[in-house]
């Protein structure tokens, strides 16, 4: 069982050292550590952030941990040289094209949402976003006009067959929770989400147990905020699934709690090939303090047990021991609280 860990820029090797402490803490038999350098970091070492010896040690591992890529020092860099191509990068080259982003209130938490406490207890959400298309990998270029006039573009678009497989991957999911989806798209103006939302219905055929409706999503950001728990499973595409999912974490809290898992259809001989990793970036503003909260990388290294290693009693134990710190009271600074990331994977390894 070979685990690729590439934890990054700034945060991430941060983030990544507590989540491999709780890792290593369960002294799982074959459970074999490789390491690459990714973003920034690699760009200086290696002279791109997503090196052919990094992309060796990921094709050799059975899942990929990876930390944050991201570096204010590197914004200027021509885009093929900027930390972001690692991991949008990694996500094409193993076709990782669902991404499962849950959210879910921790109970004793309720009062650190965004949200008022009542309306946060509720939550128990799970966003699938579609990875590997949209307007992410399209054609993109600034160009200059005949008349000198800058034109920034960017090319959105949908094949059927990505927005099928994505579909099927969600109503998956929603047939082993609550079995309602909620397809969120812009289909009153996009035909790249009519498209979409075709598709969906179609889809829809083939789970009649899944009741399906369709949100524009401009109003499904609205009801994130009003009701979240109206949720069950959410499926959209790869920009309004990055947006919805950073605004998901402030329901439950914070961005330092939400974590996720990148899968294809790659099968190893224990699982599902999976990139897993938080939703969350590289946080320069924070970055080198010890003041990160490592519980999203840490549920992300549960995910990784559960959906590429078959380990989901290990998984379970860790999420267990994540929500026991929070409910005891053990708060970063994104929580409002003192503690800081090693004190934080401290008190989640006490109660593993
Ligand atoms: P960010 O998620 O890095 O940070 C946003 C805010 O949340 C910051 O105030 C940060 O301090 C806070 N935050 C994030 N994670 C936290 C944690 N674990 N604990 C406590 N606070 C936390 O987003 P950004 O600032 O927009 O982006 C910074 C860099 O990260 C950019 O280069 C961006 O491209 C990159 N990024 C990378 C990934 C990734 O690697 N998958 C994801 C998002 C952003
Ligand atoms: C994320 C990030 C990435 C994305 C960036 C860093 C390319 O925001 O993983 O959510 O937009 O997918
Ligand atoms: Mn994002």
């Amino acid at each position: 069982m070979k685990v690729a860990v590439l934890p990054g820029d700034r945060i991430g090797p941060e983030v990544t050292a507590e989540a491999l402490r709780v890792l290593e803490a369960l002294d799982l038999p074959g459970l074999t550590l490789l390491e690459g350098d990714v973003g920034g970091i690699a760009c200086k070492r290696h002279g791109h952030p997503l090196p052919p010896e990094t992309l060796a040690v990921a094709r050799a591992a059975d899942a990929i941990l990876f930390g944050a890529v991201g570096d204010p020092d590197c914004d200027g860099l021509e885009r093929a040289l900027r930390p972001e191509q690692a991991i949008l990068g990694l996500r094409s080259a193993f076709g990782l094209f669902a991404n499962l982003r849950p959210a879910t209130t921790f109970p004793g938490l309720e009062g650190m949402s965004a949200l008022r406490p009542e309306i946060a207890a509720r939550i128990d959400l799970l966003i699938v976003r579609e990875l590997t298309g949209d307007v992410y990998f399209g054609d993109k270029r600034i160009e200059t006009l005949p008349d000198g006039r800058r034109r920034g573009w960017d090319m959105m678009s949908y094949a059927e067959d990505e927005v099928r497989r994505i579909a099927h991957v969600a109503f998956r999911a929603a047939q082993g929770r609550k079995r309602r989806l909620c397809s969120v798209d812009k289909a009153n103006v996009l035909e790249t989400s009519q498209l979409w939302r075709d598709v969906v219905i179609e889809v829809a055929a083939e789970y009649p147990d899944v009741v399906l409706e369709h949100m524009y999503v401009d109003n499904a950001a609205m009801q994130l905020v009003r009701d979240p728990g109206r949720f069950d499973v959410v499926v959209t595409g790869n920009l309004f699934g990055d947006i919805l999912s950073d605004q998901a974490s402030m329901c439950v809290g914070s961005i330092g709690l939400l974590a996720s898992a990148s899968l294809g259809e790659r099968q190893t001989d224990y699982g599902t090939f999976g990139l897993y990793e938080p939703i969350h970036g590289s946080a320069p503003d924070i970055a080198g303090r010890g003041l990160a909260n490592p519980m999203a990388t840490i549920l992300s290294a549960a995910m990784m047990l559960r959906h590429s290693f078959g380990r989901e009693a290990e998984a379970a134990r860790i999420e267990a021991a994540v929500a026991g710190a929070l409910a005891d009271g053990v708060r970063g600074g994104d929580l409002g609280g003192e503690a800081g990331t090693a004190a934080i994977g401290d008190a989640v390894l006490a109660r593993l």
